[in-house]
């Protein structure tokens, strides 16, 4: 028990400096990615890349054809985000400008990187109150989905909501239980919880079920389907079960996990002991992406139609 005390003790002091970059213990995990040579050790591009007036106008129908249809669909404190950063202004933001404006409201700021970053990075960047977002911007042949996340998806999808205090302090948060996770070699539950919140969740209104995951509010069908499509299970978010639950990348969610509000959130990753639940959980997931078990508070069952006839690429309608 003294033993036991001593090392938590331990653990919890490592946890306190975050300015640091994280050192990565040798038999975690990451994907393989390889650094590019112009970028430095904490994967940061020089600058932002200089988008021509193309390059504009395809943020600018991205930005169009998603306001078309998010009123009604996204949570509120989306919607005010991009407007109090005024995403709409015409053309692909200027980070150094944004950052400005989003550091004043809640003292994030949004910095460029040129690919998806290895985890450890991504974790201190957020724990550090910055936001890394892609250095380029799809193609017209690329317009509709792109596996990579773009600056569309990164700063559309993810920065209104950082203008949210409460959201913007469990981002932090996340990034600061990043660390922990690394540690316990379990950074795929911890993927799992990023997953069913900063991307792909969903917030209980007054006016009704709203969406404010990144990965539903820059996407046209993934925004009808998740707010209001009889396919999907809607269960009340549980950090511990979310964590134990897989997940789908390439496909519409078969489940989306809804939360009482973002202080209802951060307050469940905040109070959560992670190195508790790091121990606790085995290395694999314990619940396929379309179970409902026993435990969860049900806000609609899904028929799973969607995905019961195969998803994408079967014909299967998501409306
Ligand atoms: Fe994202």
């Amino acid at each position: 028990m003294v033993e036991e005390t001593r090392i938590m003790a331990t653990l919890a002091q490592e946890e306190t400096d975050f300015t640091e970059l994280p050192d990565m213990p040798a038999d975690v995990f990451t994907a393989p990615l390889k650094r590019p040579e112009h970028v430095g050790e904490d994967w940061l591009e020089p600058k932002q890349t200089e988008y021509d007036s193309d390059d504009d106008a395809i943020w600018d129908d991205l930005f169009k054809r998603q306001m078309d249809i998010l009123p009604g669909r996204a949570a509120t404190a989306f919607l005010e985000g991009t407007e109090k950063l005024d995403l709409g202004k015409g053309g692909v933001p200027d980070f150094g400008k944004m950052s400005e404006e989003l550091g004043a409201m809640t003292g994030w700021s949004v910095v460029p990187v040129p690919m998806l970053i290895p985890d450890h990075l991504f974790f201190w960047h957020l724990a550090n109150r910055r936001f890394p977002a892609g250095n380029f911007i799809r193609t017209r042949e690329t317009f509709d989905y792109i596996q990579e996340p773009d600056v569309f998806h990164d700063v559309f999808g993810h920065v209104p909501m950082l203008t949210d205090p409460v959201f913007a302090d469990y981002m932090q948060e996340y990034g600061r239980a990043g660390w922990r996770a690394m540690r316990h070699n379990r950074l795929k539950a911890l993927g799992a919880l990023y997953w069913y919140t900063v991307e792909f969740g969903l917030i209980k209104e007054a006016a009704g079920i709203r969406a404010y995951g990144a990965g539903i509010l820059s996407g046209p069908t993934e925004a009808v389907y998740a707010v209001e499509a009889e396919s999907p299970n809607r269960i009340m978010l549980n950090v511990d079960r979310v964590m134990r639950t897989d997940y789908v990348i390439s496909d519409l969610q078969p489940t989306y996990f809804v939360i009482e509000s973002f202080e209802d959130l951060f307050r469940q990753t905040v109070e959560r002991d992670f190195d508790k639940l790091y121990r606790d959980l085995g290395p694999g997931f314990t619940y396929a992406n379309t179970a409902v078990i026993d435990i969860d508070y049900v806000v609609n069952r899904g028929t799973l139609e969607y995905t019961l006839r195969g998803g994408r690429g079967s014909g299967a309608k998501p409306a």
